[in-house]
């Protein structure tokens, strides 16, 4: 079995919620078994991971960063970095705003810097967008348009479970995705 943790921080519940998707995605895939981890026990834990393969990053933009939970999730990492103790797997990452554009960008950017530094293999969102095929646009897969990492997007005080149907489809998706990835590398031998 293919391990693949879903590290995530969620003050509100909208990224665990999009995280929830991730991993019903990630888990249908033959062969993988994914977690979904909080990003605040991990900062107490953090060499735990290294018994996974994989892990998907997910935070809520906090002023066009990642939140502060999630970074201290990511400092609490220096000793690992400093063993490359995670070379070789696999990351990814999602964000979650409240804005349509928030500056989701920015976040996904500081994910796969995180994952660059830790010489992790970066993995991202594949999908063309659905409504240039006619879906409509909040049926639609990647209606946000972003292939760095999956974005969603839901409104400001709204429940956690208020994405667009696209949004939610695409997490699924892109859990997949990831661990068809993890599998597949996995199968590969040794260099
Ligand atoms: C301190 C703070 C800063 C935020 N900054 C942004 C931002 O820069 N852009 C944005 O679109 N939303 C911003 N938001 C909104 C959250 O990203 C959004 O509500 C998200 O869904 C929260 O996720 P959660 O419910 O998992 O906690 C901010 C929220 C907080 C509390």
């Amino acid at each position: 079995m293919n391990k693949l943790a879903v590290i995530y921080h969620s003050a509100h519940g909208h990224t665990e919620h999009i995280a929830h998707h991730i991993v019903e995605g990630a888990s249908s895939i033959a062969g993988a078994n994914a977690t979904l981890l909080r990003a605040e026990d991990l900062t107490r834990t953090p060499d735990a991971l290294t018994a996974y393969d994989g892990f998907i990053l997910g935070s809520p933009i906090y002023l066009g960063g990642v939140s502060g939970a999630f970074k201290s999730f990511m400092d609490a990492t220096g000793r690992l970095w400093r063993h490359q103790a995670l070379k070789g797997k696999v990351a990814a990452g999602f964000t979650v705003s409240s804005l349509p554009a928030g500056d989701k960008q920015s976040t996904l950017m500081s994910m796969f810097v995180f994952s660059m530094q830790h010489g992790m293999l970066w993995v991202g969102n594949p999908f063309l967008p659905e409504q240039h095929q006619g879906v409509p646009y909040d049926d639609a897969v990647n209606r946000l348009g972003s292939w760095s990492g999956l974005m969603a997007q839901a409104g400001h005080g709204s429940p956690a479970d208020a994405f667009a149907p696209g949004d939610t489809k695409t997490a699924r998706l892109f859990g997949q995705h990831v661990a068809t990835t993890v599998t597949r590398l996995s199968a590969q031998p040794a260099s």
